[in-house]
Order: structure tokens, then C-alpha cells, then sequence
């Protein structure tokens, strides 16, 4: 019964290789290919890319793998999953609101990244008219100025996720992911085989990989750490929800490590991609939220077939943006279907219209309301993702962490582990129970305190 509630509700993954590839469809979207590059960018270089991959592996990846084994657990969505494993740890049923952080943090989430994805899907017919007769940059500025023109897009990819969450992912993403994520790869090689030979290489390589720790503040800290939670899909349930419908006979370490693998290739390709064609046409490595659009463009704009290539990689880099943007709205439907409060394509309606409102404002804050700040001299979107991925993805991992390291039962944990090595099991114990919340809280004291 309870099973049959579940797989009406939301679908279990059918296959070996389901559950990773819907969990990397999650992992690597526009954080990697949009956000990472850009943050380095404004973040000085190889001091970020090197705190960003201490987080992976220190916070990141045992943050991980606790998510799945609750999600594996419980079987449920997770507000009832930290709930279920609690009771059965004999714990409160407060930690549910971990759960209710992480659907509240989703539709936050969702809201700007649908406006981003949004400018990618328009990027497509761009990059396919494109003659270069108008320059990148100013392209860019073109695009954002226009308020209507970056509802449009929102409002096309707000309804493109809606419409897959409420079909249930099963049929929909997992048959797309497995096609057009390795498409993704085979482009993302070609971009940097093209940047290593028409870009600047060199000046590429020392800025993404020469650290230079003497501009390094308590933010880049912060923002690293954001962006390892943020890429990862951690700290808010979507991996938790992926990982209720995992098969128990798959192994849990092996495929976080897997997701976490491809997620920082993914990323770090990206950057190997777009700074080379930065400096090689003297644009700014630090211009921001454009630095993808902008010298992506410029190389399609300057290449032989630039004009077929070039929207292809919008489509791709869109279809990525929807593999994660699912996942965004995934644990708040799942949650009300499955307490059969609405129907789950009620549910996505409603769910995915309220991210749309919100949405509003982050496409105004790159026009009309540009100058109008919120937090700490952000605008909106920039208000948005502060609060998301640098304090509630980060405090909601921190939570887990705590709760798999301190409260869950330990026979749960090793049931759901299965046979694995005992020295890695102590290793990623001790991590969880000391090492992430820590390091979590050390990087939140440095920067608020
Ligand atoms: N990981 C996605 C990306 O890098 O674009 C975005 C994301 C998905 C964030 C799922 C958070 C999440 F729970």
C-alpha cells in the first residue's frame, strides 16, 4: 500500500543507470555551465576553483551521500522522510522541517533559475541568426534590457518544467537525460578543444588554476560554498527525493561519487571553455552573469558552422537547465500528492505559478529594477540567490549532516550502506558527524559574525 501510495505519487526509477543520470541531470544545469564560470570570474580565479573543490569534497559529497540514504530510507518525499526516519530513531518529528526549508528554498530557487534558462532558450534563435554584425556584449545588454522579452522565455520554461513534473519524471526526463547529457559532453569537449586552440590558453589555465589566496575573503568563502551546495543540488531535498526511489540493490557511495565526478568535470570543462575566448577577445573575466552568453556567442559568431554549433549548445545547455529545473520542483509536488492533498499536476500548477510571480521581479533586476536593492546592496535575483544558496541550501546540509552524524539510528545507516569498506565508512562518518557542520559554520561565522 504504502509502496503503490509512492509510486503513484511519484515514480521509482527503472534501471541501473536511472537513478544516476536523473541525479547528474539535477547536478549539472546552469550552475556549472552559467554559474560557476561567472562566480570565478568575480571571485579572482584559482583561489575560488580550489576552496569550490574543498567543498565538494569535504562538505559536498558526505552531505551527499546522508541525503540518499534518508531519501532511500523513507521512501518518501522528503518532508515525511526526515520524518518517518526520525520516529524511527526515535527523534523528533520537528527535523521534518528540514524538508519543508528545502521545498520552500526549491520554489525560491526555481524562480530565478526559470528566468536564466529562460535567456538560454532565447539564446538558441540567437546564436542561429547571429552574423555578428552586432558584438556580444552588446547583444547581451539587448537581450536583458527588455522586460517583456525575458518574461516570454521565463514564462516558456516555467511551463516546459511544469508540464514534465506533471507527467511524472519517469517517462519524460529520464528517456531525455539519456540522450542529450552525453550530447552535452561531446559538445562541452569540442568547445574546449576549440578555446585550447583560437583562445588564449595559457592566460586561461594560470587564472582558473594559479591560486592567489591574498584577495581570498570570508564571501569568496561564502560563495564557494554556496556554489558546491548549489551545483551539487544539496541542502534542499531534491537529491533526498531522487534517492527514495533508488533501488536497494545500488550502492550509494559509489553513485554519489559518480554524480559528484561528473558535476565538477562538468563545471570546471565549462571553465576551460569560456575563459580562453575571454581573453583572447579582451573581455572582462569578471562582467558577471553574461560571461557564458557573452563569449560563447563570440566564438559561435567567429567559427566555421558557428551558426549550426552555436544553437545547438543553447539547446543543450537548456535541456540541462531542465534536467535540474525538475528536480527544483520535484520535493513540493511530490510532498502534496503524496499526502493527497492535490493531484500532482495540480500541484505542479500551482507550485511551479508561484515561482513564475517570483520570477517577475529577478527578470526585472536585470532592467527596470536594477537599482533597486534589497539585501545588502543585491538587487532581486542576486537577493534571491544570497538568501537560497548561500544560507538556506547550506544551513539545510548542515541540518542533515547533524542529523545523520548525531540522531539517526546507526543499524538504519548501515542497512542502507550495504557492504562497504570500513575505513570509508569511518571516514565519511567522521566527516558528516564533524568535519561539514563545521566547516559550514565556520564559513557562516566568518562572514556574519
Ligand atoms: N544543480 C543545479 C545546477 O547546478 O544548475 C541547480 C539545482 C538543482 C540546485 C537542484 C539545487 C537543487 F536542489
Amino acid at each position: 500500500m504504502e509502496i503503490e501510495k509512492q509510486l503513484k505519487s511519484h515514480g521509482a526509477w527503472i534501471g541501473k543507470w536511472t537513478f544516476i543520470l536523473a541525479a547528474s541531470g539535477s547536478a549539472v544545469g546552469l550552475g556549472n555551465i552559467w554559474g560557476f564560470p561567472y562566480k570565478a570570474g568575480t571571485n579572482g580565479g584559482g583561489a575560488f576553483v580550489l576552496i569550490y573543490l574543498g567543498c565538494i569534497l569535504v562538505i559536498g559529497l558526505p552531505i551527499m551521500i546522508s541525503e540518499i540514504i534518508i531519501g532511500r530510507r523513507a521512501g518518501n518525499s522528503p518532508v515525511n522522510a526526515m520524518r518517518r526516519v526520525a520516529i524511527d530513531s526515535n527523534q523528533s518529528t520537528l527535523w521534518r522541517f528540514v524538508g519543508w526549508s528545502g521545498i520552500f528554498a526549491g520554489v525560491l530557487i526555481l524562480s530565478f533559475y526559470s528566468v536564466i534558462a529562460g535567456i538560454c532558450l532565447n539564446y538558441i534563435f540567437i546564436a542561429a541568426s547571429s552574423s555578428g554584425a552586432i558584438s556580444s556584449p552588446d547583444q547581451f545588454s539587448s537581450v536583458i534590457s527588455s522586460p517583456l522579452n525575458l518574461l516570454f522565455w521565463h514564462t516558456i520554461f516555467m511551463t516546459l518544467t511544469a508540464l514534465i513534473v506533471s507527467a511524472g519524471i519517469k517517462d519524460g526526463i529520464g528517456r531525455m537525460v539519456k540522450i542529450l547529457m552525453p550530447m552535452l559532453g561531446v559538445l562541452m569537449i569540442f568547445m574546449v578543444i576549440y578555446a585550447m586552440i583560437n583562445g588564449d590558453f595559457s592566460q586561461a589555465m594560470t587564472f582558473l588554476f594559479a591560486p592567489d589566496f591574498s584577495n581570498v575573503t570570508s564571501d569568496t568563502l561564502l560563495q564557494a560554498m554556496g556554489q558546491a551546495f548549489f551545483s551539487l543540488g544539496l541542502g534542499m531535498g531534491s537529491i533526498m527525493a531522487y534517492g527514495a526511489y533508488m533501488s536497494k540493490d545500488q550502492n550509494i557511495v559509489t553513485n554519489s561519487f559518480t554524480v559528484a565526478s561528473l558535476d565538477t568535470l562538468v563545471a570546471i570543462l565549462a571553465g576551460i571553455a569560456i575563459f580562453p575566448i575571454i581573453f583572447a577577445f579582451s573581455l572582462e573575466p569578471n562582467s558577471g552573469p553574461g560571461l557564458v552568453f557573452v563569449s560563447m556567442l563570440s566564438a559561435f559568431n567567429q567559427m566555421q558552422f558557428g551558426q549550426i554549433i552555436g544553437p545547438l549548445f543553447f539547446i543543450l545547455l537548456s535541456v540541462a537547465a531542465l534536467s535540474s529545473s525538475i528536480s527544483l520542483l520535484e520535493p513540493g509536488v511530490a510532498y502534496m500528492s503524496e499526502e493527497g492533498i492535490l493531484s500532482r499536476k495540480r500541484s505542479a500548477q500551482i507550485i511551479s505559478f508561484l515561482a513564475w510571480v517570483l520570477g517577475i521581479g529577478s527578470a526585472l533586476s536585470f532592467n527596470i529594477w536594477s537599482d533597486y536593492q534589497i539585501i545588502a546592496e543585491r538587487n532581486f535575483l542576486d537577493s534571491i540567490e544570497f538568501v537560497t544558496n548561500q544560507i538556506l541550501l547550506p544551513l539545510g546540509g548542515m541540518f542533515i549532516a547533524i542529523f545523520v552524524g548525531w540522531f539517526m539510528k546507526k543499524s538504519l545507516i548501515t542497512d542502507e550502506m550495504g557492504s562497504i569498506n570500513p575505513v570509508l565508512f569511518f571516514l565519511w562518518r567522521f566527516f558528516v558527524k564533524f568535519i561539514a557542520p563545521l566547516s559550514v559554520a565556520y564559513i557562516f561565522y566568518k562572514q556574519f559574525f
